[in-house]
């Protein structure tokens, strides 16, 4: 449906619009140096990214000790980790070294359409997350009832539905408007912001649509997730066992550093007042945190902060060397 909306709002923008492409000017105002180590630095943080979510991804569904709706919730957290970053990385690589950088509007649109999409998943899979937990320390006793296998598909997939949905919604708000040149957009991908101020007509409109649908979508999950939060420590203070406090810390720490991670860069760059997003630099080198640098702390933080987790990897590997060993 969107892709045959979408083709319908290009068709009739093709006669009012002068731009057949934009050009994604990425980082080509710092220094060639400077852009070889960001190449390299953002090359290796897509290796790990894919290696290490398709390591999550893999070892929650052999291990059964992982059959829990927290690892669920993990693996397609993972899963949308690897999709989030190959919206952007690979063609902010290509871009660092010289590539074409010019891109067509159609594929603008499609990767702003995945990027949002993406992104506003993940805030619900994170509220997805933080109520699961939420449940388990406070309320354990109602754990198996609330977290039926059923309940848990249905919060995944409503996370997935609104992403798209709103997404699209966003995506079809900024290409409706006419683009007459310039046709420069001064970041690495084919975002909102820097897309917008290329429209030759008043944007203030939209802007203030655009910005209103976000903060009621940033602040509605990020307030949701604090109440969670706030919820599992005081649960935790009030636990009797110094062990049961550590254990139940030690696995929300490492949502909550994500959590902060996400949520807080994001708002940075979407949520800043008008007048000081002048400053386009400092968006890009925020955007560069929430679009390399968090989907590379996720499976770091989750696996080697946990230890069924590390348990699991080292049951694997224990019986990859079991099957290659003759005894
Ligand atoms: C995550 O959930 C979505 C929507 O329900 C589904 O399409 C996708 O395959 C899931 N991914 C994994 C790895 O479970």
């Amino acid at each position: 449906h969107f892709v045959c909306f979408c083709m319908q709002n290009l068709m009739a923008m093709e006669n009012q619009t002068s731009v057949k492409a934009f050009i994604l000017l990425g980082f080509s105002c710092v220094s060639e140096d400077l852009q070889g180590w960001l190449f390299a630095g953002a090359g290796a943080a897509y290796l790990v990214i894919l290696l290490g979510n398709s390591l999550i991804i893999y070892i929650t569904l052999v291990d059964a000790a992982l059959y829990t709706p927290m690892y669920f919730f993990l693996r397609n957290f993972s899963f949308l980790e690897i999709c989030y970053a190959s919206v952007t990385i690979p063609r902010m690589l290509i871009n660092l070294l010289g590539g074409n950088k010019a891109i067509s509007i159609l594929c603008c649109a499609v990767q702003m359409y995945f990027f949002h999409s993406l992104g506003i998943t993940e805030c619900f899979l994170l509220l997805a997350m933080a109520y699961d937990r939420s449940i388990a320390i406070c309320c354990p006793l109602r754990y198996t009832l609330l977290m039926k296998r059923s309940h848990c598909l249905q919060m995944v997939a409503a996370s997935w539905a609104v992403g798209s949905l709103v997404s699209s919604g966003h995506v079809s708000l900024v290409f409706t408007l006419p683009y007459c040149g310039p046709d420069e957009i001064d970041h690495f991908f084919c975002d909102i912001p820097p897309v917008l101020k290329l429209a030759c007509a008043d944007t203030y409109r939209t802007e203030t649509e655009l910005f209103s649908l976000t903060v009621l979508l940033a602040i509605v999950p990020a307030v949701l997730i604090l109440i969670s939060y706030s919820q599992i420590i005081s649960t935790i203070l009030k636990m009797p066992s110094n062990e049961g406090k550590r254990k139940a810390f030690s696995t929300c720490s490492s949502h909550l550093i994500v959590v902060t991670l996400f949520l807080g860069t994001g708002s940075v760059v979407y949520l800043q007042p008008k007048s000081r997003n002048q400053s386009l630099n400092f968006n890009k080198v925020f955007s560069l945190i929430y679009t390399v640098v968090t989907p590379m702390f996720n499976p770091i933080v989750y696996s080697l902060r946990n230890k069924e987790v590390k348990d699991a990897l080292s049951r694997a590997i224990g019986k990859i060397f079991k099957f290659s060993s003759p005894y």
